[in-house]
């Protein structure tokens, strides 16, 4: 079974249905409201559970009400939580999300997330040094970022680094990665450049291999210096948010299946998660992916 670390974040998602997005200063009359079980990390690591990996999550939860359930949810899954640290006098993270026509805007209060330390990944060097792959993202503290892809490096385990929402990083941390997995968007940050530039020149700039995002799209990754295309799943996506943590995670779990397999399952399990409601509603199992599959002839 593949053991798989993730250092990320924790959130309480608090969906709003709305039949547009608001204008600034708009109010509109949404359809429907739920809360749902989110965060970056927490998703890939759900994600990763479903798709059958060991998982160790190392994060942070607040002492408010959404922490028990956060907690409760991973726990359901198989996640084990020796490393999520239980802050005082804090809330736990918050998305606030609007989904409208099957895409989604989201602002984040990080909370507890801003306090998970570099530190904490030091507590979990052991559990690190014993994983197949780490996978980390950026509603974290930066330094703990850094501090993740020091730490599995220095123990040569891989680490993907999601590199989302994108912040310019020093080139020195991106070349501790073994792939970063931006989108176009994300990539032109992480680097400094114009998002207009091609994105396959764009990934032949960065310091470490790219393996790119495009939506519907499917992604572009590097085999043998020349850009490969993976084309994304027809389906018909209710709800986009959660796709690239599905996408992650699945690349993460499928990896030693070699890079094309990985992408291509990646893109299969990402489809799949948008055709619901909710980050981790659709986040499918192994069995549904090879299904998705076989049913396209792959
Ligand atoms: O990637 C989707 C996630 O981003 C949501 O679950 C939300 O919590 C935000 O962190």
């Amino acid at each position: 079974m593949t053991r798989i670390v993730v250092v990320g974040s924790i959130n309480m998602d608090l969906v709003t249905v709305a039949p547009r997005f608001p204008a600034p200063g708009e109010t509109l009359m949404g359809e429907r409201f739920l809360s749902v079980h989110g965060g970056k990390g927490a998703n890939q690591a759900v994600a990763a559970a479903r798709l059958g990996a060991q998982v160790h999550m190392v994060g942070a939860v607040g002492d408010d009400a959404f922490a028990g359930p956060l907690c409760e949810g991973l726990a359901s899954e198989g996640i084990d939580l020796a490393h999520v640290a239980r802050m005082e006098n804090c809330s736990s993270g918050t998305a606030s999300i609007t989904v409208a026509g099957g895409e989604n805007e989201i602002v984040v209060v990080p909370g507890a997330n801003a306090r998970l330390m570099p530190s904490h990944v030091a507590k979990a060097q052991a559990i690190i040094a014993s994983a197949d792959a780490v996978l980390v993202q950026m509603e974290i503290p930066l330094e703990t970022v850094e501090a993740t892809l020091r730490v599995a490096h220095s123990q040569h385990v891989p680490v993907i680094l999601n590199p989302a929402p994108a912040q310019r990083l020093p080139t020195e941390w991106l070349q501790l990665a073994r792939y970063i997995t931006p989108n176009q968007h994300e990539l032109a940050t992480l680097l400094g450049a114009d998002p207009t530039e091609d994105f396959r020149e764009l990934m032949r700039h960065a310091p470490c291999p790219v393996v790119l995002t495009r939506g519907a799209d499917g992604a572009w990754f590097r085999e043998q210096d020349e850009p490969r295309h993976q084309r994304g799943f027809d389906v018909e996506a209710v709800d986009t948010t959660g796709a690239g943590d599905t996408f992650n995670a699945a690349l993460t779990v499928f990896l030693p299946e070699g890079l094309p397999v990985a992408v291509r399952k990646a893109c299969a399990a990402a489809a799949l998660s948008v055709t619901r409601l909710g980050a981790r509603t659709g986040m499918p199992h192994r069995a549904e992916v090879n299904a998705l599959l076989v049913n396209h002839g792959c």
